[in-house]
């Protein structure tokens, strides 16, 4: 049976001149990619201020990412992108300084923590549902804006025990949007070795979303932890409290004011735009193959029936979780890693420089041409397959791996299973005729022109 594939920016040819690449990725770093970046097992681009080796092959990805993940620290192109907005959070820091922040933040992202933040995402779902109620009569909606919202929403109340809502929150995503904008701007002009190219304008615009971003956070965080140094703690039992309480295991010092902002801003923008991204794609997926989405919605029925989902339900849904591991395959929100070399290394045929900037690419990976059968189609049943098993075991990384891998993997399968789930068992989705998404490469992978889909209330079974 031949699948649907959805459409992605066709790979140029051949390999495009530097000058040419600078100004695709401008507007996505997708537009870079040819057509034996899909095939290769490792590449090389020079520019001038720059040395970069893409690496496929899953052994060498592997060696990288987590047998000589010491030798590959993060590359600090992407940290200085967004040094305004997160500081020094987990996601950039490196050595020592990192080992100190993942221990103290771990105990946040325990299992046992899981099952508390279950009923917050709950009702962070219910409450998506009851905006949609209001709207989805069968018109167009851009389901982007309600899936940037709800799991915006889920990781604000995890962490503060309060829901976004109103005016905050569209001056949230405002500003979220305008710094994601404009990220690549000032990222790219480094890479190639042009900062002079940086306009003034764009540095103060993205500075200044960062600031508003990180000012709501103070207001929320400033009283709690005044409180909780003063030996007042409070009786929440959410993300921020556990960072409160956190300690470094040899001093016994808790974070700084500074550091948790950091922490919070970074837990904030990784917790909700990597969901939102891939909760998005995969929406348009199901709406594109409804033969797909009635099995899942008749999965979804026959596991609760008419009662509210559990945290233990989750694990039954098999279909929906195949459905969202196959979207994180097509669209991975977080398409390529960067690290920087330590020291002058070996790799296949090549010798790569200390201070060359590593690139892992899931999105490259996830459809690479000898790794994956039937690579860009999508087909949630090829699990059930021995030979995918084996490329899932190989050339499947959507959450990274290693030391570095994603703190909050549980969290997001656990809150995309739920918001999946709901959205099929209430609505049937269908695609808005003439409207096809084309999938940008920024900060994570989205769509510039949106996700307009058609929400039709089901009626009850
Ligand atoms: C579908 C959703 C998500 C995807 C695809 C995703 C993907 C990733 C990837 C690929 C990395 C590693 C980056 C690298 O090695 O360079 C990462 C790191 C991280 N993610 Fe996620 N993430 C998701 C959701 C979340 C959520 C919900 C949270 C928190 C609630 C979170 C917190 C983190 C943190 C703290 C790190 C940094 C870990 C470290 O450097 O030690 N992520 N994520």
């Amino acid at each position: 049976m031949s699948h649907f594939c959805p459409e992605y920016p066709r790979p140029r040819s051949r390999r495009a001149a530097n000058w040419l690449m600078f100004f695709s990725a401008r507007r996505s770093w997708l537009d870079t990619l040819y057509e034996r970046s899909y095939r290769m097992q490792m590449g090389e681009v020079h520019l001038p201020g720059l040395d970069l080796y893409m690496v496929n092959e899953p052994g060498l990805v592997k060696r990288v990412m987590t047998e000589e993940a010491q030798a590959f620290p993060k590359s600090p192109l992407l940290g200085n992108a967004l040094r305004p907005l997160l500081g020094d959070s987990i996601f950039t820091t490196n050595g020592d300084q990192w080992r100190r922040q993942r221990e103290m933040m771990d105990p946040a992202f325990e299992q046992a923590r899981l099952g508390v933040a279950f009923p917050v995402m709950r009702e962070a779902t219910n409450a998506m549902l009851e905006r949609l109620a209001r709207v989805a009569d069968g018109t167009e909606h851009d389901i982007e804006v309600e899936m940037t919202h709800v799991t915006a929403d889920i990781i604000f109340r995890t962490i503060f025990s309060v829901p976004l809502e109103g005016a905050d929150a569209h001056r949230v995503f405002d500003a979220f949007a305008r710094f994601q904008a404009l990220a690549p701007r000032l990222l790219l002009p480094s890479i190639y070795g042009v900062r002079w190219l940086v306009w003034p304008w764009d540095v103060w615009r993205s500075r200044r979303a960062a600031r508003e971003i990180r000012g709501l956070l103070e207001q929320l965080i400033r009283p709690r932890f005044d409180a909780h140094r003063q030996g007042r703690p409070g009786s929440e039992v959410d993300i921020l409290a556990s960072f409160l309480e956190a300690r470094e295991a040899s001093t016994g010092e808790p974070f700084g004011f500074e550091e948790l902002v950091d922490q919070v801003a970074m837990l904030f923008l990784a917790g909700h735009e990597t969901s939102a991204s891939a909760l998005t794609w995969a929406a348009y997926l199901l709406a594109r193959s409804p033969g797909i989405q009635e099995r899942m919605h008749d999965e979804v029925r026959s596991a609760l029936g008419e009662r509210q989902a559990e945290s233990g339900d989750m694990k039954r849904l098999t279909l929906t979780w195949n459905v969202f591991r196959e979207t994180l395959r097509l669209f991975p929100p977080v398409g390529f890693m960067a690290r920087q070399s330590a020291k002058t290394c070996p790799m296949r045929d090549k010798t790569v420089p200390a201070g060359a900037s590593v690139v892992i690419a899931p999105w490259l990976i996830h459809r690479h041409r000898d790794l994956w059968q039937d690579p860009d189609a999508f087909d949630p049943d090829r699990y059930d397959d021995d030979q995918s098993r084996e490329s899932l075991k190989q050339a499947y990384l959507p959450f990274g791996m290693g030391p570095r891998v994603c703190m909050g993997a549980a969290f997001a399968l656990q809150e995309a299973a739920l918001i999946l789930s709901s959205l099929v068992r209430h609505y049937r989705l269908s695609v808005v005729p003439g409207h096809v998404p084309q999938p940008v490469g920024r900060l994570t992978i989205r769509s510039a022109n949106g996700v307009r889909l058609r929400l039709e209330r089901r009626s009850p079974a």
